[in-house]
């Protein structure tokens, strides 16, 4: 909303849609509405597996926002990006090492 009031003219933002840096802004923001959306315990028990399946499209939302924020200033913020992007990084690590990795877990056969 604030970036729409700020530009305040749709030819300003259609012009903008061309760039890295507001399109993948853009494809983010439309990829989360329908999680948003769909969040709450109703949509849940309705949606059944369905719900996870659409749930998991948030990763490809924060591979776009990374982009999208790090694109931003001619690559300049990167550094940034990454001090919030890291424990993101670390905690999927961490699920990845749990459950693929870790010593003495249990496996689909045993
Ligand atoms: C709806 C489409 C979007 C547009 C047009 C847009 C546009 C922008 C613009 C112009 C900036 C730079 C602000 C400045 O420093 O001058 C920015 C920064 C940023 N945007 Fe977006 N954005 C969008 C969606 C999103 C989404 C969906 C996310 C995350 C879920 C996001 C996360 C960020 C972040 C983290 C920054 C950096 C803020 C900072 O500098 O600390 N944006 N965005």
């Amino acid at each position: 909303m604030f970036y729409l009031i700020d530009k305040g003219s749709l030819a300003t933002v259609t012009g903008e849609l061309s760039r890295l840096y507001i399109w993948t802004g853009w494809i983010a923001f439309i990829v989360i509405i329908p999680l948003a959306l769909t969040s709450m315990d109703y949509f849940v028990r309705k949606m059944g597996t369905w719900w996870k399946w659409l749930q998991r499209w948030t990763y490809a939302a924060a591979v776009l926002t990374l982009i999208h924020w790090a694109a931003l200033h001619d690559w300049g913020g990167i550094a940034p990006a990454m001090t919030h992007f890291g424990p993101l990084i670390a905690l999927e690590a961490y699920r990845v090492w749990y459950w693929y990795l870790r010593p003495g877990r249990r496996t689909v056969a045993a």
